[in-house]
């Protein structure tokens, strides 16, 4: 069965729904093997894979690029590609342009965009148009510079109204899910029982309908830190850079081409 966003949105209530990014057609079907429900290609291989600072410098062809070998390496999970900085912010028709080649071109089956109320018009125009759009609020990478770093959002009752103000434009605008990412984990909550699309948080709580983590941060791939709610479920760094160090040490000791490997 391939999942699609109105399936993904009738989860709401019945099943948490788990989300994962993946970069290409690897990573994509270890995550649709694994019977995740939607993986999205997000801009944080801006910096996870393209060795970039934020996710600001990816452009809509490296997008591309990426959501295409997703898609190729997917059966059944949802795919999501993650509009690019200033893909969609300068006009509705730029949006809707860079949108629908994430659609025809990479095969994408929805788009995520960051912003709330701002953002209403490309939602409804992107839905009307045939598009499904995942929404994104309260930290959003493509602000960093306007947030002035990666911090918790929404943590003053005044941030928290406004940010259940943007979780209701989004819906109304016609986007079947919504990424709440780094909010107090009670407002998590209280917009997840506000909104009847599902949430789908990270280091939003538990009271989301779902959670997205980075597929690097959650294998432990990275060796550097991770963020606060990242729970890694294995730490795969030093596992793959103990196995690099064997086999250099086998190939310059001679032990490796052995008569096994040899033809
Ligand atoms: O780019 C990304 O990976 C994301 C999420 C993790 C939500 O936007």
């Amino acid at each position: 069965m391939k999942w699609t966003a109105t399936k993904i949105r009738a989860l709401k209530g019945e099943r948490k729904i788990a989300m994962l990014t993946a970069y290409d057609a690897l990573t994509a079907s270890l995550v649709d093997g694994a019977e995740i429900p939607a993986v999205l290609v997000g801009d944080s291989l801006a910096m996870t894979v393209l060795g970039y600072e934020t996710t600001l410098p990816v452009g809509m062809e490296e997008m591309l690029h990426h959501a295409a070998a997703v898609a190729r390496g997917v059966e059944h999970a949802l795919v999501i590609a993650d509009m690019p900085f200033m893909s969609y912010q300068p006009s509705i028709e730029m949006g809707l342009a860079n949108a629908g080649r994430f659609i025809k071109e990479a095969q994408a089956d929805a788009v995520k965009i960051e912003g709330g109320a701002m953002r209403s018009e490309l939602i409804g125009a992107l839905v009307a148009n045939g598009v499904p759009v995942l929404g994104h609020i309260g930290l959003t990478p493509q602000s960093i510079k306007e947030m002035g770093g990666y911090k918790v959002q929404g943590k003053t009752s005044e941030q928290a109204r406004a940010l259940m103000d943007d979780a209701m434009a989004v819906e109304q605008a016609g986007a079947f899910a919504l990424v709440l990412e780094c909010v107090p984990a009670e407002l998590g909550r209280t917009i997840s029982a506000a909104l009847s699309i599902p949430t789908i948080g990270i280091g939003a709580g538990a009271g989301c309908d779902g959670q997205v983590l980075v597929f690097t941060d959650l294998l432990g791939m990275s060796g550097k830190p991770v963020p606060k709610f990242v729970k890694k479920q294995v730490d795969l760094f030093p596992v793959i850079a103990k196995a690099l160090a064997g086999y250099k040490a086998e190939v310059e000791s001679g032990a490796f081409p052995s008569d096994e490997q040899e033809y």
